[in-house]
């Protein structure tokens, strides 16, 4: 096989998409499409990698440097102006030829916006290439609504003769389904002649790559075309429908593969997981979970439904019930957590906690084996291990100001319904009676407890009822209701 250089075309606005934000840019399973481009033309790619960036650019530029981890090495150009597919091409000409020469002798260029792409069809185009020794080749499909792509023409021995693009089709062209995907293997010697030659003569007055193909069938070079039958990976995105078109095809693929390493997903339909989330085999995921971003579920792992776990961290044997949100959290292994929870940015939560319905942690530690069942707001607070947290329990972290630190050393028990008001630190060992608002530290194994005494006034509950049905009985033969009123607050002075 000879050497391969790429070109991935991302410099177009994308029109169609009606979006403050460049085409490339819109997400499909949590990763903009560019990644996809380029994650697979860095896999194909023996030598350069040239990124052309226009519309957007500094954004475009910004997220494939903070991806640069998984894209590396590759070459941003850009195109100022957007002047068509084949002037994008031109500009990557510094990075594809050294010294006018070609660094690898083919080019392997592709359109930014067919993210479902695979490897396995950019190789298949690869050997096709090699073995029909063309200088151009393309890949095809065959569609039943061609509308908005490039036909292809073929000739009486269903050669290829040109692509005429949508806009500039006659009717006989537009009844044509076969259509070009965006995908081409080109020697880079006639890629970089030809584009040199490209004239803007058609409806967008744009310079087309495409026409590279008709100058080589006029040169009497080889033109191949490789056809695809599957035609959700050539989908071509331009608008928010081909979008979701592409949102539903990625989603489908992400867990058929999860399947097939050994997870088990009640509904794959119902089970939305981006692109880098990692699980571990023998987790259940129920229908109706997103897992998102670059989140990480160890083994044996069970997540109920409506749950939603971002940038998150799960070991093993992590169990998740019905309707929680994590984002940035990390919970370490047999930890319980749900239904109803919300686990904020640098929440940990350690081997064995227990989180229960309707509590809420932000920039949290819970110690192992520690629980907050029921109720409660968590935040700035560092609680160690085999802590009980009472149901209503509140840090109050924050003055209208800035935020403050709450400290529960091992072994403490806080009672139900409790306010800490931090900055504050419950020493080891230490009870917090129920109702109580904490406003100073806590030694190790004190008891702290602030309320107010209690009173129990004998026999007023009766007196209070005995009125009322006084009140209710005289309301039918009297109904001034100020005599009634007069009673009642005489009740209130002296019995509340
Ligand atoms: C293009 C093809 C068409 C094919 C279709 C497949 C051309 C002329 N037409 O049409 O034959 O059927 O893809 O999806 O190539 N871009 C730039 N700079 C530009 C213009 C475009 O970088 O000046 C980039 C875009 O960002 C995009 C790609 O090139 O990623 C294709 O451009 P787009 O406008 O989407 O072309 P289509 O009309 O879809
Ligand atoms: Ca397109």
């Amino acid at each position: 096989m000879s050497s391969v250089s790429a070109v991935i075309m991302a410099a177009g606005q994308g029109t169609r998409m009606k979006s403050a934000i460049p085409k490339v840019l819109h997400p499909v399973a949590g990763k903009p499409m560019v990644w996809y481009m380029s994650a697979l033309a860095r896999r194909i790619a023996d030598s350069a990698v040239a990124i052309v960036v226009g519309h957007g650019a500094e954004q475009v530029r910004d997220y494939l440097h903070q991806e640069e981890a998984t894209l590396a090495p590759f070459f941003v150009v850009e195109q100022t102006q957007q002047l068509g597919t084949g002037h994008a091409v031109q500009q990557a000409q510094s990075v594809v030829l050294s010294d006018k020469e070609p660094v690898a002798d083919h080019c392997l260029i592709l359109n930014g916006d067919t993210p479902l792409l695979t490897e396995a069809t950019v190789r298949a185009l690869l050997d096709y290439h090699d073995s029909s020794q063309a200088t151009v080749t393309i890949l095809t499909t065959i569609l039943e609504h061609p509308q908005g792509y490039g036909r292809v023409v073929r000739g009486a021995e269903s050669q290829v003769l040109n692509i005429v693009e949508d806009r500039d089709a006659s009717e006989s062209e537009k009844s044509i389904q076969e259509v070009n995907v965006g995908t081409y293997i080109v020697n880079t010697n006639f890629l970089f002649e030809s584009l040199e030659t490209l004239k803007p003569q058609n409806v967008q007055g744009e310079y087309y790559l495409t026409d590279i193909i008709g100058m080589a069938v006029s040169q009497k070079l080889r033109v191949s075309a490789l056809v695809t039958t599957d035609t959700n990976e050539t989908i071509g995105i331009n608008n928010r429908e081909h979008l979701a078109l592409a949102e539903q095809e990625m989603r489908k693929r992400v867990c058929r593969i999860w399947m097939q390493n050994g997870v088990t997903l009640l509904d794959p339909n119902r089970t939305s997981i981006d692109a880098d989330v990692v699980i571990g085999r023998d987790s259940v995921l129920y229908p109706d979970v997103r897992l998102e971003g670059r989140t990480t579920i160890g083994e044996d792992c069970v997540v109920r439904s409506h749950t939603r776990i971002t940038n998150s961290i799960l070991g093993d044997r992590v169990q998740v019930l019905e309707c929680c949100v994590f984002n940035e959290a990390e919970i370490d292994q047999e930890v319980n957590i749900g239904p109803f929870a919300h686990l904020r940015p640098g929440v940990k939560i350690r081997a064995r906690a227990k989180v229960g319905n309707f509590v809420e942690l932000k920039q949290a530690e819970l110690g192992e084996g520690s629980k907050a069942n029921h109720l409660s707001y968590l935040g700035n607070t560092i609680i160690g291990r085999n802590v009980n947290i009472g149901a209503g329990t509140i840090t109050c972290n924050y003055d209208g100001y800035r935020k403050a630190q709450t400290v529960i050393e091992d072994e403490v028990f806080i009672g139900s319904d409790t306010q800490l008001i931090a900055p504050i630190r419950v020493g080891r060992g230490a009870i917090i009676a129920a109702g109580t608002t904490l406003t100073q530290d806590v030694p190790p194994e004190a008891l702290g407890i602030s309320r107010p005494v209690q009173l129990n006034k004998e026999g007023a509950a009766k007196r209070k009822r005995d009125s009322r049905n006084r009140r209710s009985s005289d309301s039918t033969s009297n109904v001034s209701g100020q005599n009634n009123q007069a009673e009642d607050s005489s009740f209130h002075k002296d019995e509340l």
